[in-house]
């Protein structure tokens, strides 16, 4: 029986060959470099196939039993990390046919019957991504988890709230975090979808076309746990969607951490002051010895931009790219892996944070003394006792002109300066106007009024307590 030891080149596709592989291109075009995280999946995948090949009578139940022995053997060395690879095997796919064949000998060549790598690497890739988008949708729920014991455990904090990054109205800092939450709500679904777009079943494609053996691709669905399968061959080599899908929502996730890092960086520092980051999650300066930088939310921010990277990066090679297989296409890989390598630690990190950050109270009792957050509510006082809202708010306009004039906040002017500006108020506009009445006054679904954040907060946990979520 041929073996690879039979050709010029040593290559399990030698025989076609007379002249060995130039050593840079078999470097260049070799993956076995990132690709070896796939090893599991593939013997995984083979087990599947081995077993599928021995039942539909393709190849002797002995020799099947053989190759799921040598296989089941092989995926205990790749748990534990005992597998050694050679560039020479290019991929991850002929690397562990080799290692199959120093177990099993020669009845390993039979592994491949109706096989090609391009429908092989196609069901590592949707094993493995499926599998990696349901552990980042778990990371998710951990840092939805630390958002609402945050949440929770600073109920009664109030913070300034932001449109234009100017003081626009105070809010429960619960519902800041909780804001946070939601986001990442959407992102775990995105990632449940990821997971079903991934949960279809490419082997069986051949190279392109198809198998000319009496396959049975739904028994390898069943055994492999995939929801469905491709019907189109061609279409089950060459697409790589579900793979832009996962970047998809791994850019947008890094978007939502990126956004919530520049708060946390804004926050933490003096001119804010609202919070101080754990010292854990903290590094310091060469040089000044007073600084404590947050630099976990920066390297986040920062690298939000290596996986937008990768979007773009795998669009770009699927464009334009011909049916079927292409080489191109092992360029699939890296971006992946270092996307998901990526936003993992982030997640994890961003939870670990999260849940050790302390809120600045004293801080934050000073932070309304002298801002006009509560202005709409000033207005709002007038348009409830009758006045059209657009008047209330240029007579309000002219109240926040006067003050600032005179160096005061809106609950410190005279009684007689109210009165002057409208007939309607009475004595009680103050206490309508303090941090706590105009929270508490929003008590509108969805609003920062402590009843309405509270009912969200239990939405939260509701979300969280769902199994499977
Ligand atoms: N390493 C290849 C990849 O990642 C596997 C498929 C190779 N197929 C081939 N016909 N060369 O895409």
């Amino acid at each position: 029986m041929a073996t690879d030891a039979d050709n010029a080149q040593g290559k399990l596709w030698g025989g076609r060959f007379t002249e060995q592989t130039n050593q840079l291109v078999e470097a260049y075009t070799a993956s076995i470099g990132f690709d070896q995280r796939l090893a599991e999946v593939d013997i995984e995948g083979s087990i599947a196939h081995a077993k599928m090949l021995g039942a539909c009578g393709i190849i002797p139940d002995e020799d099947a039993r053989t190759l799921v022995q040598g296989l089941t053997d092989l995926l205990a060395a790749a748990k534990a990390g005992r597998l050694e690879f050679r560039v020479e095997d290019e991929d991850i796919h002929m690397n562990v046919e080799r290692l199959l064949a120093l177990r099993v000998g020669a009845v390993a060549g039979k592994l491949h019957t109706g096989r090609s790598r391009n429908d092989q690497v196609a069901l590592d890739m949707h094993l493995y991504t499926k599998r990696a988008a349901e552990t980042v949708r778990q990371a998710i729920r951990t840092l939805q988890q630390a958002l609402v014991d945050s949440a929770e455990a600073n109920f009664d904090v109030i913070i300034p709230g932001y449109t234009h990054l100017q003081r626009a109205q105070p809010v429960l800092f619960a519902h800041h975090l909780l804001a946070y939450f939601w986001m990442l709500s959407r992102d775990a679904d995105r990632f449940a979808d990821v997971a079903k777009r991934a949960d279809k079943m490419p082997l069986g494609a051949g190279a392109l076309a198809g198998t000319t053996f009496p396959i049975n691709r739904e028994s390898v669905m069943q055994t492999l746990g995939f929801a469905s399968l491709y019907e189109n061959s061609l279409d089950a080599v060459s697409d790589r969607d579900y793979l832009v899908d996962f970047l998809s929502a791994a850019s947008l996730l890094m978007t939502h951490l990126s956004r919530l890092s520049e708060e946390l960086i804004l926050w933490s520092s003096e001119e804010f002051g609202f919070i101080e980051l754990a010292d854990a999650y903290c590094t310091g300066s060469s040089m000044m010895p007073q600084k404590k930088n947050p630099d976990v939310p920066e390297v986040v921010r920062g690298k939000s931009g290596r996986v937008y990277g990768h979007l773009m990066g795998l669009l770009t090679v699927l464009k334009g790219l011909p049916l079927a297989y292409n080489k191109d296409l092992q360029e699939d890989k890296e971006g992946l892996f270092d996307t998901i390598e990526t936003v993992l630690p982030a997640l994890e990190l961003f939870a670990g944070m999260i849940a050790t950050l302390e809120v600045r109270r004293p801080r934050l009792q000073q932070a309304f003394a002298r801002d006009y957050s509560n202005a709409t509510d000033v207005a709002d006082y007038l348009a409830a006792k009758g006045v059209p809202f657009r008047t209330a708010h240029e007579v309000v306009g002219k109240l926040v002109l006067q003050a600032i004039e005179l160096g005061k906040p809106l609950g410190d002017l005279d009684f007689s300066v109210y009165q002057a500006a409208s007939e309607a108020f009475e004595s009680d506009i103050y206490e309508r106007i303090t941090p706590e009445a105009v929270v508490a006054a929003r008590k509108s679904r969805g609003g920062t009024a402590p009843e309405a954040v509270r009912f969200q907060l239990e939405l939260a946990k509701t979300v969280l307590a769902t199994p499977g979520s």
